[in-house]
């Protein structure tokens, strides 16, 4: 694996880009590939086998791509998808967004910690699985908030529409008391000023993007696979279908000049 060669990353939408934003930030550097399965979205309403699929026919393309690895930056996916992607590439780096997060959540002092996520990550239980298997004495609650996502891969984040949906999935009972909520969705890292002032100050709300980036960064480094270049990096985006939300949201994180191509999905 060439060191030169860029990150691939990808999600079921605009979601990963607060992870590929991230990354750009803590590695300026490192060019990158990202891919938005547009058409396909949201992930986290989906059987695993689809998932599964998807995720698989993405990754072909981003190592066909000559990545020199893979994020995972979708929860649905991570969840559904990571183990066997491994299997399919045991030779090529591949990080999801749930490890870093468990990892650094189960050093903090919390109390009770509550998991907001699509269908799909609630299901598979892995936050709450993970984060048990590191402290046994830890409450965790997960909540599937499946309208979220949808909301911002259309373009609502920040409106009264958005603020709404939220307030009715917070207001649940076994949300009570939390000490940190994190935010295991990577479009909701949009929502983070509405989940922030929903919640107040004593709710901690966490957002895994700094932490996958900080992972990235070390699983790079380990593995002698850090860009030698200090060149401006090439930033490539995909979607598999164009949509107004992605070029805006794109455009928002990463400036104007964005390169945004349209793929399907390869067979
Ligand atoms: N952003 C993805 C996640 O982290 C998927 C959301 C969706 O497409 O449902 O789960």
């Amino acid at each position: 694996m060439a060191k030169n060669n860029p990150i691939g990353i990808f999600d079921s939408g605009v979601g990963g880009l607060t992870v590929a934003s991230a990354i750009h930030q803590l590695l300026p550097f490192e060019s990158f590939i990202y891919f938005g399965d547009t058409r396909h979205a949201p992930y986290g309403d989906k059987s695993k086998s689809t998932i599964l699929d998807y995720s698989r026919r993405i990754s072909r393309f981003l190592v066909e791509s000559d990545c020199k690895c893979i994020v995972v930056a979708c929860n649905s996916a991570s969840a559904m998808a990571y183990k066997e992607l491994k299997q399919d590439w045991p030779e090529v780096p591949i990080l999801n967004v749930v490890e870093p997060v468990v990892n650094e959540v189960a050093r903090l002092k919390a109390r009770k910690v509550g998991v907001v996520a699509t269908r799909a990550t609630v299901r598979s239980q892995v936050y709450s699985k993970q984060l048990q298997k590191l402290d046994v004495d830890l409450k965790v609650v997960q909540k599937a908030t499946p309208l979220l996502a949808p909301l911002v891969e259309e373009g609502f984040a920040g409106t009264e529409v958005s603020t709404g949906v939220l307030a009715h999935y917070l207001a649940d009972p076994a949300l009570k008391d939390l000490s940190h909520l994190i935010l295991g969705c990577t479009h909701y890292p949009l929502l983070q000023a509405e989940f922030e002032h929903y919640l107040g100050q004593d709710v901690q709300v966490i957002n895994s993007a700094e932490m996958v980036a900080r992972r990235l960064q070390q699983m790079l480094s380990e593995k002698g696979l850090l860009r030698e270049l200090n060149t401006a990096p090439k930033l490539h985006f995909y979607v598999s279908e164009k949509t107004k939300a992605f070029s805006k949201t794109a455009r928002l994180f990463f400036g104007q000049e964005i390169k945004l191509s349209e793929k399907l999905l390869p067979a």
